[in-house]
C-alpha cells in the first residue's frame, strides 16, 4: 500500500524528534518540511535527501497528495498555521498546547469539523505507559478517593521567549490531570514572577479546584537546579509518587493514608480521632514504549480507521481553558477565577 504523505511545520528544538518517527514508519512518509530557517532547512536535506524542504509551509498545503501536517512551531503560530491546513483539508496534528486562546481553540474545532479533518493535539503524556497504568488504577478504586495532586515540573531551561513558563509546562500537567479525574474544575488561582524577561513568568505556582474537593497544585518553573518532573497523588486508601526523572522505580505505590476514625467521627467537642496508617510501598513493573512513537502512531490509526484521537480538539480545548483562566489569575493580582 502506498505510503500517506505528511507534512512537516516547525523543525527547532522538538520537530526533529517528530521527523525522526514519520522516517521511521512504514505506514507514512515525509514528504514535505518547512521551517524559516536555512540551517534547519539544511539539517533535515542531511538526514532526510527525500523530503522537500521549503520556507513557506504553504507550498505543503497546494500539494493535494499531502493528508496530514503535523504542526511544531512556538505556541502563538500555532492558530494561523493550523486554520490554514485544515481550511486545505489537511489532518493536523498539532503539538501542545493547541492554541494560546480559548477562542482560537474553538474556531479550530469548528473549521476542522465543518472541513471534515482531524484535529489532534500533542498530549503526549496520555500516551505514556505510566500515565495509563495510573489512570487504571484510579479509574479501579485502589487509592481510594482521590484527594489532591501535588504536579512538579522543575529544570535549568530551555527557556521560552514566546510563552510563559506556564504555557509551556503545564499543559502536560493539565492534560493529564484531566485525564486521570475527568471532572469539571470550578476555580483557579496562579502566581508568578518573572526573573529573567519582563511580563513572562519564568516561576510559577498554580492551583486548581474540582468538584468534589479534589485539588491540584501545580509548580512550574525554569530556573530550577535540578531536572524534577513527578507527580503525588494522595488517595483516601493509598498514595502514589510518579517520577518521570527516574530511571528505574518511576511509579511507587504506598500503603498509607489518614483518615478520621468513623465510630469516632460524631463525637462532641472535637474529640474525634485520626488514624494514620503507614504500610509497605510498591513499585510495579511499567512496559517499555515510547509515548512520542504511541502517540504518532494513533494519530496514523485515527486517520486510516477514521476514528476520533483520544487527544482530539476538544481535549486539547478543555486544557487551554484552565491555561487561560490561570492567565487570568496571574494577570489580576493572584485572583481567584471561576471556570
Ligand atoms: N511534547 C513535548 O514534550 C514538547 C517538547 C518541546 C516542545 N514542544 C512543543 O513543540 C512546539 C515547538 O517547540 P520547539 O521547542 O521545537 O520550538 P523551537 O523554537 O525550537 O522551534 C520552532 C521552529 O519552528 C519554526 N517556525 C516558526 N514559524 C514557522 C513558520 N511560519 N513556518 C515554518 N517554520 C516556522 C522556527 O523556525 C523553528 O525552527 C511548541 O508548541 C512546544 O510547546 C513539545
Amino acid at each position: 500500500m502506498a505510503k500517506i504523505k505528511f507534512g512537516l511545520i516547525g523543525y527547532g528544538y522538538w520537530g526533529p524528534n517528530i521527523a525522526r518517527l514519520i522516517d521511521e514508519s512504514d505506514r507514512v512518509e515525509l514528504a514535505y518540511c518547512a521551517d524559516l530557517l536555512d540551517n534547519s532547512l539544511k539539517q533535515i536535506k542531511q538526514k532526510y535527501p527525500h523530503t522537500t524542504t521549503t520556507k513557506n509551509y504553504k507550498a505543503i498545503l497546494e500539494d493535494r497528495s499531502v493528508s496530514a501536517v503535523l504542526i511544531v512551531t512556538p505556541t502563538k503560530t500555532h492558530y494561523k498555521l493550523a486554520k490554514d491546513c485544515l481550511l486545505a483539508k489537511k489532518h493536523v496534528f498539532i503539538e501542545k498546547p493547541l492554541t494560546y486562546s480559548v477562542k482560537e481553540a474553538e474556531e479550530l474545532i469548528k473549521i476542522a469539523s465543518a472541513n471534515d479533518v482531524l484535529l489532534s493535539v500533542g498530549h503526549v503524556f496520555l500516551f505514556n505507559p505510566a500515565v495509563k497504568y495510573i489512570k487504571k488504577i484510579i479509574d479501579k478504586g485502589e487509592l481510594g478517593v482521590i484527594r489532591h495532586f501535588h504536579f512538579q515540573r522543575r529544570n535549568l531551561g530551555p527557556v521560552r521567549k514566546d510563552v510563559n513558563v506556564l504555557y509551556d509546562l503545564a499543559p502536560h500537567d493539565i492534560s493529564m490531570l484531566l485525564y486521570f479525574i475527568n471532572q469539571k474544575p470550578k476555580t483557579v488561582i496562579a502566581t508568578g514572577e518573572s526573573y529573567l524577561q519582563n511580563g513572562i513568568q519564568d516561576v510559577i505556582s498554580a492551583s486548581i479546584k474540582f468538584e468534589d474537593k479534589i485539588m491540584a497544585n501545580i509548580i512550574l518553573s525554569w530556573i530550577d537546579p535540578i531536572k524534577i518532573r513527578d507527580i503525588t497523588i494522595v488517595g483516601s486508601k493509598k498514595m502514589l509518587l510518579f517520577d518521570d526523572v527516574s530511571q528505574s522505580e518511576k511509579i511507587k505505590i504506598f500503603d498509607k493514608n489518614a483518615n478520621i476514625i468513623e465510630a469516632t467521627r460524631n463525637v462532641p467537642f472535637g474529640e474525634y480521632q485520626i488514624a494514620l496508617h503507614s504500610g509497605d510501598v510498591y513499585s510495579p513493573d511499567i512496559e517499555n514504549k515510547e509515548p512520542l512513537k504511541e502517540e504518532i502512531n494513533h494519530f496514523i490509526d485515527c486517520i486510516v480507521e477514521k476514528k476520533k484521537p483520544l487527544n482530539d480538539g476538544h481535549n486539547g480545548l478543555r486544557v487551554v481553558k484552565i491555561l487561560e483562566a490561570l492567565q487570568n489569575s496571574l494577570d489580576n493580582n493572584s485572583q481567584e477565577v471561576k471556570i
